[in-house]
């Protein structure tokens, strides 16, 4: 579904600041594959994600969605077929449109017709079910400017505007790193529900090690722009967050820099 061949970017290219943000990363995903990313500050984890969005043209390589190579075409026809999650639960809504409003416009935006924020009776009974289906009471909100709500349900909200049209590929960027852990814990549930039920091919970059380890069905490691561990779901079910770790600095002769990182 998803491949990424030899992808490299260097920004300030020629210039003393010149940086290699991705090194010939190679990624192969198949349809319904749910891929957890882990990986220090700074190792490319979200540039990765904007590569792949068309935020920038790559230096050298290719991405193929679906059998279509995406390597140059635009960010906006890209975003037709891919959705993606931030960590700021605020991005990609309209805090003054209703929870209804922000998914008519993603509803209809995916139909290729734009009717705008405007809510039928069919759409109205499709988003409450959708809603309703999360057990967080959204359903009963939906007149509700996103605005007003807490962190945790404009994700839920959120993650329903970027799958009520299925993207051809998900991208999540540490969408659960600003809420708490209870509503953390409860956002990952619905996020592993709707992939699961939607067959959905995912990314996830998360900085919590033990979530990585048993969410979607493999796990990668980026360092310095490139991809250093590549664990399967089977290899990955023998293993602790500290076998990851000595994996790490058995591959890198160094201890892995956990500032940011949730190791328990
Ligand atoms: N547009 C850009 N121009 C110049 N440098 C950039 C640009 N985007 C990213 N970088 C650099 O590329 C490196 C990788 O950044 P990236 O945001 O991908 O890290 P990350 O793995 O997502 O880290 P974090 O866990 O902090 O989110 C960083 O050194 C960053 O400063
Ligand atoms: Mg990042």
């Amino acid at each position: 579904m998803l491949k990424i061949e030899n992808a490299s970017k260097v920004f300030a290219k020629g210039t003393p600041n010149a940086h290699t943000a991705l090194n010939k990363i190679n990624l192969t995903l198949a349809k319904g594959d749910f891929v957890t990313i882990l990986g220090s500050n700074g190792a490319g984890k979200s540039t990765l994600f904007n590569a792949v969005c068309g935020n920038f043209i790559l230096d050298e390589g290719r991405i193929i969605l679906d059998g279509r190579d995406m390597t140059f075409m635009s960010e906006h026809r890209r975003a037709r077929s891919i959705g993606r999650l931030f960590q700021d639960p605020m991005k990609g809504t309209a805090p003054n449109l209703t929870i209804e409003e922000n998914l008519a416009l993603s509803y209809s935006r995916g139909h290729h017709k734009y009717f705008g924020p405007a809510v039928g009776k069919k759409e109205r009974q499709l988003f409450r079910e959708r809603l309703a289906s999360f057990d967080m009471g959204l359903e009963d909100r939906m007149q509700t400017k996103m605005g007003l709500l807490s962190g945790g349900q404009r994700q839920v909200v959120t993650l329903l505007m970027s799958t009520i049209v299925l993207p051809k590929l998900l991208l999540l960027d540490e969408h659960t790193a600003a809420l708490d852990p209870a509503t953390a814990e409860k956002v990952m549930n619905i996020t592993e529900k709707i992939v699961r039920d939607n067959n959905l091919t995912t990314l996830m970059i998360t900085h919590n090690m033990s979530s990585a380890m048993i969410t979607g069905n493999r796990t990668i490691m980026l360092d310095s722009g490139e991809i250093i561990l590549d664990i399967s779901k089977e290899e990955r079910e023998k293993m602790t967050v500290d076998d990851l770790l000595k994996k790490y600095s058995e591959k890198k002769q160094k201890q892995f820099d956990n500032d940011r990182m949730l190791l328990g």
